[in-house]
């Protein structure tokens, strides 16, 4: 059942403060977050400070800036700062984990059919290099609730079953998953949990701690609107003895414990590392309520947004409203489904017509197998009301697949 939708109030779109183009209607903070003006000149600054005298910046700047960083960012999500690491985005914080779990041939590594495309590929690597069982979990839309989803996947597991990978956030599906309930329920079996959390650290309420998986992955660079490669990886203290790390170098001076060795991969850009504060507090500041303010009203927008997508097109919602957050996946309207074949394209032909003449960035994916056909959008600050309604008359005006140069 859909409502009418009820639009929370639009923050002035500022230039001042985003880098957005102002002629595009950006509705993919999914797949690339915009980073906030304010963040980004602290960045150059920083910079400048790193060739105004690089050895300088490297041998006793980084040390202490990186450790305030976590600092920052262990206070936000509810975690000790000693026990994460910095990487560069949530694919390499999976692979790291994946990596790092000793294994033997025949045991089993286990995910969901709402998993993100390069986690998956990196699990059939690991399977097939060290011979496992992957098994892939159905979780069909619609969705009735998380604790089915819970069912299936400890349906899925069995006394070989040695890690679940579950997303916080799913990518294409946009579900909030009930990950801790779940990690508890896996715990309770012996099953260690990685939660691929790319897009919960600031869309969320995140409480790292608390959801207690034995490897949590996380994005800053999505919701948290931190600098591009920006993420991190949080492991539990009795998984940390002789984690290892994906590059073999010296360990950062000064550091301490399991971090040491992850600490410094060789020369590299951690400026976007060091603005993770800065981040933090930038965002904060733009509602009078902070953060909680600024992820309730992401919420209610992409709320909205469905709602008015679902009542233009006649849809009904996939995913209970209690397993939203501000990303919300749609099947396509009717009149826009395919029935000729399924492009190959890297970029679907509507996406391709959405942006070149509406210009409105929008993802439009086949899930899970082609010719099922959806697109997602998010909510954002910068996102405003007449954004959904722009596309929404955009998909309606849009002509039948024949105008989409599909293959027949
Ligand atoms: C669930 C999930 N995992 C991993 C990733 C990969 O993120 P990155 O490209 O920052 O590695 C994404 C990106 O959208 C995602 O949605």
């Amino acid at each position: 059942m859909t409502s009418e939708p009820v639009w929370p109030v639009s923050m002035p779109k500022s230039r001042d403060f985003w880098m957005l183009d102002p002629k595009v209607r950006y509705l993919n903070h999914g797949a690339f977050g915009a980073t906030p003006r304010a963040v980004l000149e602290h960045q150059s600054e920083l910079r400048a400070r790193m060739e105004r005298e690089p050895a300088q910046f490297f041998a006793h700047y980084v040390g202490p800036e990186l450790a305030r960083a976590r600092h920052a960012l262990g206070v936000f999500v509810n975690a000790d700062a000693d026990d994460f690491i910095f990487v560069t985005n949530a694919t390499t914080g999976v692979n790291l984990v994946l990596e790092n779990l000793e294994l033997e041939a025949g045991d089993e590594i286990v995910t969901t059919n709402h998993d993100y495309l390069s986690c998956r590929m990196a699990m059939q690597a690991l399977a097939r290099r060290r011979d496992l069982r992957l098994v892939v979990v159905e979780i069909p839309l619609p969705l009735r609730d998380g604790d089915s989803v819970i069912e299936a996947v400890l349906a899925a597991t069995s006394s070989q079953t040695r890690l679940v990978l579950i997303d916080h956030v799913t990518s294409p599906t946009g579900v909030v998953m009930p990950v801790e309930k779940l990690v508890a329920k896996l715990e309770a079996r012996g099953i260690d949990v990685l939660v691929d959390g790319a897009h919960a650290t600031g869309m969320l309420e995140l409480d790292v701690s608390a959801i207690g998986a034995a490897y949590y992955v996380g994005n800053l660079h999505k919701w948290l609107c931190s600098p591009k490669g920006t993420a991190f990886v949080h492991v539990r203290r009795d998984r940390q003895k002789g984690f290892r790390p994906l590059v073999v170098a010296r360990g950062a001076g000064g550091t301490e414990g399991f971090r040491r060795d992850h600490d410094w991969p060789g020369t590299y850009d951690c400026t976007g590392f060091l603005c993770i504060p800065r981040a933090i507090e930038v965002m904060a500041g733009l509602l009078p309520g902070g953060w909680p303010e600024l992820r309730a009203r992401n919420r209610a927008m992409a709320r909205a947004a469905r709602d008015h997508l679902c009542s233009t097109f006649g849809l009904a919602p996939p995913v209970p409203e209690s397993m939203l957050g501000a990303l919300v996946t749609l099947p396509l309207p009717a009149h826009l489904a395919w029935r000729g074949t399924q492009p190959t394209a890297p970029i679907d032909p509507l996406a391709r017509t959405l942006f070149d003449t509406h210009a409105i960035e929008v993802p439009v994916f086949a899930w899970p197998s082609s010719p099922h056909r959806w697109f997602r959008v998010s909510a954002q600050l910068y996102n405003d009301r007449a954004d959904y309604e722009a596309l929404a008359r955009a998909l309606g005006d849009t002509p039948e697949i024949g105008g989409l140069h599909v293959p027949t």
